[in-house]
C-alpha cells in the first residue's frame, strides 16, 4: 500500500480543508510521510488541546486560517495554489451542535462545499477532488440491512440534512461544470466518500463517545453515556483516511471510473451497540464504569445504522485493517500514552500510521 500512495502522491500539491480538525490532522499526517505538497485551508484548532499543535501540523503544510464561507478568499487559495488534489473536509461535523446552530450548519457543509466545487470552475488544470460526507446522509429507516451506495438519501437533523445536500450539490456541479463526458476538456473528476463514526487518539470534541470516555477515565469518573444501544460502524481514524487516499489515487489513473459515491465502514460483524465499544474501551483502559444518562427529551439520533462497503472492497481494492477490539485498542494506548508521556505524541502517531500504511 505505502509503495502505490507514494507513487501517487510524492511530489504533488494537495489542497486540504479541515486540516486543523481530527481526520484532517491525521490525513495531513499520512500525506506529509508521502511527500506530498500541502496547503491546508481550516478556521484555528477549536480546543486548547489538539491533535494538530501536538503533531506540529505547521510544519507539515502551508496553513490557510480562514472560513470555508469566504468565497473569495477561498477562490484565491485553489487559484494561487494550483493543486492536483483537492480533499474537502471542513465541515461543522457534529448532530447535536446542528440544533443549536442549524442554518450554520447549512451554510458551512452545503454552501462550504459549492464554494469550493466553484472555485475548482476556475482552475485551468487537471485536478481530482475527493469530498467527505458521512455515512449519515442516507435517509435512515432504522433498517438492519446495510445502507449501499445506491440508496436514497435524507437526513433528520440538520446535520444529516446539510450533508445530504453538499451531496445534491456535488452531483449539480458534476454534471454542470464537471460532466465526465467532457472530462477531456475539464479535467476534474469528483469523488464523494461516506464514512462511518471514527475512533483514533487526538479527537478532543464534545458529544463524541471516545473523548468523552478518555475525560471521565483520565479523572477516574464514571462515563456518561446518552445511547447505549445505538449501534454504529464504528472504526478506526485511518481507514477512512486510507481509503479517500486509494480513492484519490484510483482518480488520477482512472478519472471516469471512479468519480461516485463510496461508503468506507467496518465488517458488519463491528457495527455495535454503543455500550460495547464502552465496555471495550474500559477494559483497555484498565479499568472504570459507565452510567446511562438517557434522558427523554434528546435530540433524535439515528439509532441503528450499518454500512454496505462492498464497492470499496471490490472496485478499489480497500478493505478495514482493524477490527473493532484493536480500533479501540490503538486508539485507548494512543491516549494513554498522551498521558504519561506527553513528549513523545509526535513519534507515537508517526508509528500508528506508518505499521498501517506499510504493512
Ligand atoms: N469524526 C467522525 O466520526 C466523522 C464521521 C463521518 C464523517 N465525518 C466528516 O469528516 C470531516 C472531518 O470531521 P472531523 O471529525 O475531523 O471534525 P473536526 O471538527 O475535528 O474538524 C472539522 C474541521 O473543519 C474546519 N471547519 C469547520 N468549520 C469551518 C469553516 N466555517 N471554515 C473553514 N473550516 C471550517 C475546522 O477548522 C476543522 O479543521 C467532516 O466533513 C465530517 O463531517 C466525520
Amino acid at each position: 500500500m505505502l509503495k502505490q500512495l507514494q507513487a501517487a502522491y510524492n511530489g504533488k500539491r494537495v489542497f486540504l480543508t479541515g486540516h486543523t480538525g481530527f481526520k484532517g490532522s491525521w490525513i495531513l499526517k499520512v500525506l506529509s510521510l508521502l511527500g506530498a505538497e500541502i496547503q491546508g485551508y481550516s478556521l484555528s484548532p477549536e480546543f486548547e488541546y489538539n491533535l494538530y499543535n501536538l503533531i506540529n501540523g505547521d510544519s507539515l503544510n502551508d496553513s490557510i486560517i480562514a472560513d470555508i464561507r469566504n468565497k473569495e478568499g477561498l477562490k484565491k487559495a485553489i487559484i494561487d495554489f494550483q493543486p492536483d488534489f483537492i480533499f474537502h473536509l471542513a465541515a461543522q461535523p457534529l448532530v447535536r451542535l446542528s440544533y443549536q446552530i442549524p442554518s450554520e450548519t447549512f451554510e458551512v457543509n452545503a454552501v462550504g462545499t459549492a464554494n469550493v466545487l466553484d472555485a475548482v470552475r476556475y482552475l485551468n488544470k487537471p485536478c481530482q477532488l475527493i469530498i467527505i460526507t458521512t455515512d449519515k446522509v442516507y435517509h435512515n429507516q432504522e433498517w438492519e440491512h446495510p445502507y449501499k451506495e445506491t440508496d436514497r438519501l435524507g437526513g433528520y437533523d440538520p446535520y444529516s440534512a446539510s450533508k445530504a445536500c453538499a451531496e445534491l450539490v456535488i452531483d449539480s456541479y458534476r454534471n454542470s461544470f464537471f460532466n465526465p463526458s467532457n472530462y477531456n476538456e475539464h479535467g476534474k473528476a469528483i469523488a464523494v466518500t461516506r464514512a462511518g463514526n471514527v475512533i483514533g487518539g487526538g479527537d478532543w470534541a464534545k458529544d463524541r463517545l471516545i473523548p468523552d470516555i478518555v475525560r471521565a477515565l483520565s479523572q477516574q469518573q464514571e462515563v456518561s453515556i446518552r445511547n447505549p444501544n445505538a449501534v454504529r460502524p464504528w472504526q478506526h481514524v485511518l481507514e477512512p483516511v486510507v481509503g479517500y487516499l486509494i480513492l484519490g489515487e484510483k482518480l488520477l489513473n482512472s478519472p471516469l471510473l471512479y468519480s461516485s459515491a463510496y461508503n468506507f465502514g467496518p465488517h458488519l460483524d463491528d457495527a455495535m451497540p454503543v455500550s460495547a465499544m464502552v465496555n471495550l474501551a474500559i477494559k483497555a483502559w484498565g479499568g472504570g464504569n459507565f452510567k446511562n444518562t438517557s434522558a427523554e427529551h434528546q435530540p433524535h439520533e439515528a439509532g441503528l445504522l450499518k454500512l454496505d462497503i462492498n464497492k470499496a472492497s471490490i472496485e478499489l481494492g480497500w478493505n478495514p485493517k482493524y477490527n473493532a477490539q484493536t480500533a479501540i485498542d490503538k486508539t485507548i494506548a494512543w491516549y494513554k500514552n498522551y498521558v504519561t508521556h506527553p513528549g513523545e505524541v509526535i513519534n507515537f502517531t508517526e508509528n500508528q500510521v506508518k505499521d498501517f500504511i506499510s504493512a
